[in-house]
């Protein structure tokens, strides 16, 4: 399975999708995330946190571009926020380089969580798991996710998700899942 849509109708449904990716997050993992400012990206990352037992209050990296969470297992979430990346340099990809982007992409204990992943692109790994979220219109609490697996490690992800989701009647009852 390589795509899975979901529709949350709160902020709490979004970061317990969310946290059920963080329960099953393994390291070396990177999702990335797409979404107009107050999609839910920032929300979903604290769901994400939550999942991998991060203790701390997860917050918008917008003005330090990148927060470094320790999680359980030995594990830590890299939450960067693209959004303000190039502004000093006026190359996006630069500046990444210059906190370490690729450090942190191979690092195997890393989760990496990417806001406005877009922007760095060329440097996501294939296998990625990318996470756009959307207002739902005329609905100002609901969101659709629809998640893309790039490759076996993030469809192993996805999986996992839309286990729960099939179990659970409380999550999204109108999830559609496509191969
Ligand atoms: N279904 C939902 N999913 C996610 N956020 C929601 C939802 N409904 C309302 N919200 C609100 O929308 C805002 C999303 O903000 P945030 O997560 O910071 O977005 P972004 O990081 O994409 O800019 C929050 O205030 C959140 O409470
Ligand atoms: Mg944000």
């Amino acid at each position: 399975m390589k795509n899975l849509t979901i529709e949350t109708r709160t902020a709490r449904e979004t970061r317990l999708v969310g946290e059920v990716l963080g329960r099953n997050a393994q390291g070396g993992q990177v999702l990335a995330l797409h979404g107009d400012l107050g999609a839910g990206k920032t929300t979903f990352v604290q769901g994400l946190a939550a999942g991998m037992g991060v203790q701390v209050r997860v917050t918008s990296p917008t003005f330090v571009l990148v927060n470094d969470y320790n999680a359980g297992h030995k594990m830590h979430l890299v939450h960067v926020d693209t959004y303000r990346l190039g502004n000093s340099t006026g190359d996006v990809l630069d500046d990444a380089a210059t906190f370490g982007m690729d450090d942190f992409l191979d690092d195997p204990a890393a989760v990496v969580a990417i806001e406005w992943a877009e922007r760095v692109a060329p440097l996501l790994p294939v296998d990625h798991l990318s996470v756009s979220l959307a207002v739902v219109e005329g609905s100002p609490d609901g969101r659709i996710l629809c998640l893309h697996a790039g490759g076996p490690q993030s469809e192993s992800l996805l999986m996992a998700l839309a286990e729960h989701v099939a179990a659970s009647k409380k999550l999204a009852p109108d999830q559609q899942a496509s191969t």
